[in-house]
């Protein structure tokens, strides 16, 4: 038997893991029963029923075996009190490996954690690389990928890095993208969705929303909640100019707000001006079929969430990327995807919106992106030796 301890804290992590439990269960039904032994924490640095709850009804993760409600704070107080909680865990359960996804605050604390109880350590996700140690995720990144024993990255050029950095061979795998396995999963029941329902039953209190006038063909989806962007004013105020003086002039924007950026647009005064233009339809976090649905209707994503620009590729929604580098070039226009870099810059974001609507894209399949990552990990955690 072998004992898995994998570990979801903020929401990118929820779909990463949701295949992940599945391929799990699979595994198990095919090879009898307790092959493997799995336990699923959630950390809890995400706690809002819209940024967790909801998602683990949506994509069927069963209910956490352990919630260590670590809860929001500065980055020390979130990572501190993750490895506090987490030995404690680790240290009853003895896992044979502790499996972290993505680049959260959750992903490092409990790799450090692990390592150090010698408990092998799998990354699901391995390899990504921004170059921008500014980012918090990135350091999560390079920390957790430095302790882990098993690689497993969702493309080559993730591969290639970890080579770059002298990571052994036999520990890294190249699997996929175990998100995509979620996307795909879904896809049909987010078609089955109602665009204007989604706006109608999320819009934020104080937005209106007229749904006969509104076109399903044509509106822009944005999310943005990088610190970078949205936690001085400097920065985020000229967007969400440019996003009253020249999206919304030209098709209506819908924006599910994270509530970083919602704290942050009230702080800096700037949430009137949002409120009162008709043409921005705020709305609440989405649930993950809700924005997959909103996603595949869209003419024009402006983002800065990694997973986004991954789901535009395969879905092929023109996508720009409100930052100045990314650890996920595969989906960039010049591998072939539907994104494009431009910064928070407002004349180069200008520049790029204008060629996007005056464009078109096509959806693109990265290697293995197909909808069986899930199952290559727990082959490659299974058979590590
Ligand atoms: C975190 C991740 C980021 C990921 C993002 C997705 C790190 C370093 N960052 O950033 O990589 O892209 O999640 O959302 O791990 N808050 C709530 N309710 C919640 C959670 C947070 O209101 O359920 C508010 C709190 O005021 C909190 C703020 O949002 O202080 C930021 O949350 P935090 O988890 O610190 O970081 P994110 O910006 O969400």
């Amino acid at each position: 038997m072998t004992k898995i301890l994998s570990v979801v804290g903020a929401r990118p992590n929820f779909m990463k893991i949701a295949p992940f439990v599945r391929a799990i269960e699979e595994y198990n039904n095919l090879n009898g029963d307790r092959q493997i032994m799995h336990i699923l924490v959630h950390t809890g640095q995400h706690y809002d029923i819209r940024m967790s709850g909801s998602f683990f009804a949506s994509l069927g993760i069963p209910d956490p075996d352990v919630n260590l409600e670590v809860g929001s704070g500065s980055h020390s107080e979130q990572v501190g009190q993750t490895m506090i909680a987490i030995e404690k865990v680790l240290l009853k359960e003895r896992p044979d490996w502790l499996v972290v996804v993505g680049d959260v605050n959750a992903t490092l604390a409990c790799s450090v954690a692990a390592k150090k109880l010698g408990i092998k350590v799998c990354h699901i996700e391995a390899g990504l690389r921004s170059g921008d140690m500014s980012m918090p995720e990135e350091i999560n990144r390079l920390v957790t990928d430095r302790l882990s024993d098993l690689l497993l990255t969702p493309d080559t050029i993730s591969s290639e890095n970890l080579r770059k950095e002298g990571m052994p061979e036999k520990s890294i795998v190249f699997v996929g993208n175990i998100m995509i396995d979620t996307l795909e999963e879904n896809r049909e029941k987010a078609a089955a969705l109602q665009i204007k329902n989604i706006i109608g039953n999320n819009l934020v209190d104080g937005f209106s929303f007229d749904a006969d006038s509104f076109d399903e063909s044509r509106y822009a989806l944005m999310t943005i909640h990088r610190p970078s962007n949205v936690d001085e004013k400097e920065v985020f105020g000229p967007l969400t100019g440019f996003l009253i003086n020249e999206v919304s002039t030209r098709l209506p924007l819908v924006w599910p707000i994270h509530p970083r950026a919602r704290k942050n647009l009230e702080r800096f005064g700037l949430w009137e001006q949002v409120r009162d233009n008709a043409n921005i339809l705020m709305l609440e976090p989405l649930g993950y079929q809700e924005m997959l649905r909103m996603n595949m209707g869209a003419a024009v994503m402006l983002t800065d969430s990694g997973g986004l620009q991954e789901e535009c590729c395969v879905l092929g929604t023109p996508c720009l990327t409100l930052r100045w580098n990314t650890e996920r070039p595969v989906t960039l226009k010049e591998f072939g995807g539907a994104g494009v870099l431009v910064g928070n810059n407002v004349s180069r974001i200008r520049e790029e919106f204008l060629n996007t609507l005056a464009g078109e894209s096509v959806p693109l399949r990265p290697e293995l992106w197909d909808g069986n990552t899930a199952r290559r990990c727990v082959e490659a955690i299974v058979n590590f030796r």
